[in-house]
């Protein structure tokens, strides 16, 4: 095996005691990539070239830099996160049904307004039952299992849920996966859908056997099921015992059943395994019940779980319930308390957002919280260091957070960490009051300002009044755009960003376009960090990026108050980029019929209208947009499925009486109409039940055509 050659600066030539900070920097910044490469090389391609001692050399220089500079090591690490990288190696699959996810419950409370918002949806009096099926939350990978004719076809990872990786032979591999469905009168097109898994003991066996053999180990049991599933050799997936739990599905040509339980019932005669502690539940109680006795049994059970999922049973109501965004009305995980550990406060750091808000992170003695070990925690805001919130109110009934306290820490799920409790018994005596910081950190030593922080969060918001000039935020702004939910651009992570963005290389995202063309000048390959393959492969992932949904490139802008589903719904509302644009150049505007267009899209409302008329009216963002869009091409929306109702523009008014108005304007949604709350000239229908009003005389002065609620359901076939 031969070694990769790479143009380097001099600093992996120097011992890791005798790296200065930057140099530090830098050589862990290249040694990511390049152990990443060898990662992509193994697990995916499984063609390795480097020796197993290299590749282990680099790990421990890697780990070695990190224990000097334990800034560098984040939750981000190589060193945190071991095990398998992602597949990139397979041939990529559209799913016929989106793959979507759940919404979390935390709390009994969560789980009580989940129930009160399907009962309102579905205008259910209170004496009506609601039955859920209540089942374990399996910490696998879901797939897609597609059979025609009753035999397997394909198997499809989730991948971002509209595309999926095919790992067809690899699960053809699993005892679990039939590949003839038992049973007559079979759909012709069945998708079955459910999560892979490992069990605790064979992934501690698993890597007992990785340890022996010299081979990498894996950090848990769902990366081990992960790493297992992408092989491209599938005969290295059938040396490995994973398992599958089915739970749900995807198309199907006919439903064989009319409920949830119905379906499990029918999947376990067609051959599979569903989960045997899936139970049926007809209240609030009876859920959080089931929660609770699965939490007990969390840790005897031999697969990893991280909580129970609630599905209403009767699939005519799910159908009726529909989606928000991306997770059903129907369904929801309700999450296991978070785990927590102790351990001390050694450091406070300010960092600055990519709005510009300020928020104290907690630099901790390293500790192992449910597998995973966390050295940074958010500390949220000033106030809650304080413990004193908005109008005096306590936080930790008043107890302050100072350095060289013991303090606990939480994680739950994908949940930054954070610090929840201080030890006092143990508080060093000369631990003295933490003072927020007045100034911004950035050289500009901009003043701070506080925010009042509306909704649930404690405390008020520190914000750096730097905007545009400060540095911080420019570059959080390129994070946030290069991120894996935004641009997704290989090799181009957060080390690199902060790198480029020191050397002037990239302080906009347009220039990570033009860093092909300008790199005859800067020539990255021999300015350290990079070698030849890495910066071939960075190039090529750069241009792989220059098209892009109209979806992901709106969140990408990192305008406050737009996050993904947001952003998803204004790629659907407006569909191409220049509609959206347009729009949001009215807004800026003040143009009040622009406004109401948009506060009529379902999840849009006001603060994300001032927040993009505030963007689009900053000639600094104008600029950045302008430059970018010249580089990249902005894929306009899927269009919703086809619909006689697609595009057009409806009202709904007066009491309906075979839908709740909810399920009037999701159906609408669903179909790709825009609901809008008043009757202009460019509203398509009026849909009107008993007792409509001014809408009617409005619609009628228009020239707008009105329909019963009969007639509508006519016009989108879903006769009634
Ligand atoms: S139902 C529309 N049931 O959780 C989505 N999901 O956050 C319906 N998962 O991607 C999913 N156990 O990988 C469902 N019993 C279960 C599950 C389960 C694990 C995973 C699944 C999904 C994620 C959603």
């Amino acid at each position: 095996m031969k070694s990769r050659k790479s143009a380097k600066t001099g600093a992996d030539k120097i011992e890791v005691d005798g790296l200065t900070e930057k140099q530090a920097k830098a050589e862990h910044a290249r040694l990511e990539v390049e152990i990443k490469q060898h990662d992509e090389r193994y697990y995916q391609k499984d063609a390795p070239t480097v020796s197993d001692a290299d590749y282990d050399a680099l790990r421990r220089r890697y780990v070695a830099i990190e224990e000097r500079f334990p800034d560098l090591c984040t939750l981000e690490s190589l060193s945190v996160r071991v095990g398998a990288a992602p597949a990139r190696g397979f041939a990529k699959v559209r799913h016929a049904v989106a793959m979507l996810s759940l919404d979390n419950a935390f709390s009994d409370e969560d789980v009580a307004d989940f129930v009160g918002r399907i009962r309102r949806f579905l205008n259910l009096k209170e004496a009506e039952p609601i039955v859920f099926t209540a089942e374990p939350k399996i910490d696998g990978l879901s797939m897609s299992l597609r059979y025609e004719g009753g035999q397997l076809v394909k198997g499809v990872t989730r991948g971002d849920g509209s595309e999926g990786e095919d790992v067809t032979a690899n699960v053809r591999t699993l005892k679990d996966i039939p590949h003839q469905l038992k049973g007559s009168g079979l759909p012709e097109i069945c998708e079955v859908r459910g999560e892979v898994y490992m069990t605790k003991p064979d992934f501690i066996a698993l890597n007992e056997r990785q340890k022996a053999a010299e081979e990498p180990v894996f950090a848990n049991p769902r990366n081990s099921a992960a790493g297992s599933l992408r092989q491209k050799d599938s005969s290295v997936t059938a040396s490995r015992p994973l398992h599958f739990f089915a739970y749900g599905w995807g198309q199907m040509s006919k439903m064989p059943a009319e409920t949830q339980s119905g379906m499990l019932k029918w999947f376990a005669s067609a051959g599979f395994i569903t989960n045997p502690l899936t139970k049926i539940c007809r209240s609030v109680e009876d859920l959080v019940e089931f929660h609770r006795g699965i939490e007990l049994r969390r840790a005897k059970l031999d697969y990893d779980i991280d909580g129970v999922v609630y599905k209403v049973d009767r699939l005519d109501w799910q159908g009726r319930l529909g989606f928000v965004s991306r997770s059903p009305r129907w369904a929801i995980a309700h999450k296991f308390a978070a785990e927590k550990a102790i351990t001390v406060l050694r450091d406070i750091e300010i960092q600055v957002g990519r709005t510009g808000a300020l928020t104290p992170v907690a630099k901790l003695e390293p500790v192992t919280v449910g597998g995973v070990v966390v050295q940074n925690a958010t500390l949220h805001n000033e106030d809650y260091i304080k413990g004193v919130g908005k109008d005096g109110a306590l936080i930790r009934n008043g107890v302050d957070i100072r350095i060289g306290d013991t303090v606990i820490i939480q994680r739950a799920g994908d949940v930054i960490p954070q610090v929840v409790d201080v030890v006092l018994d143990k508080r060093p005596k000369d631990a003295m009051p933490y003072h927020f910081p007045k100034k911004c950190p950035c050289h500009l030593k901009t003043d701070v300002v506080r925010e009042e922080i509306a909704g649930g969060e404690e405390g008020a918001r520190a914000r750096c009044s730097g905007e545009f000039a400060c540095p911080y935020q420019k570059i959080e702004h390129l994070k946030h755009f290069v991120s894996r939910r935004a641009f997704d651009i290989d090799g181009l992570g957060e080390k690199q960003i902060e790198l480029f963005f020191e050397n002037e290389w990239i302080v906009e995202p347009a220039e990570i376009f033009t860093l092909e063309e300008r790199n005859k000048k800067i020539k990255l390959e021999e300015q350290g960090g990079f070698g030849d393959t890495s910066v071939h492969n960075l190039f090529s992932s750069i241009r792989a990026r220059r098209d892009i949904g109209l979806d992901r490139f709106i969140y990408s802008l990192g305008i406050r108050h737009i996050g993904e589903t947001t952003a998803l719904a204004l790629a659907r509302g407006y569909g191409t980029w220049k509609a959206f644009h347009d729009a949001c150049l009215k807004l800026a505007a003040n143009d009040a019929e622009t406004r109401q267009e948009m506060d009529a899209l379902d999840q849009i409302g006001d603060t994300v209208i001032d927040s993009l008329a505030a963007y689009f009216r900053e000639k600094h963002n104008l600029g950045i947009v302008e430059r970018l869009t010249k580089r990249v091409r902005v894929l306009d929306a899927e269009k919703p499925a086809e619909s006689p109702v697609a595009g057009k523009t409806v009202v709904f008014t007066g009491s309906l009486e075979q839908m709740t108005r909810d399920e009037a304007k999701a159906m609408a949604e669903r179909l790709g109409a825009k609901v809008a709350g008043a009757v202009s000239k460019k509203t398509d229908y009026v849909v009107a039940g008993p007792g409509a009003g001014s809408k009617l005389a409005e619609a009628k002065k228009h020239g707008v055509a009105v329909l019963s609620e009969d007639e509508w359901f006519k016009l989108v076939g879903k006769g009634k």
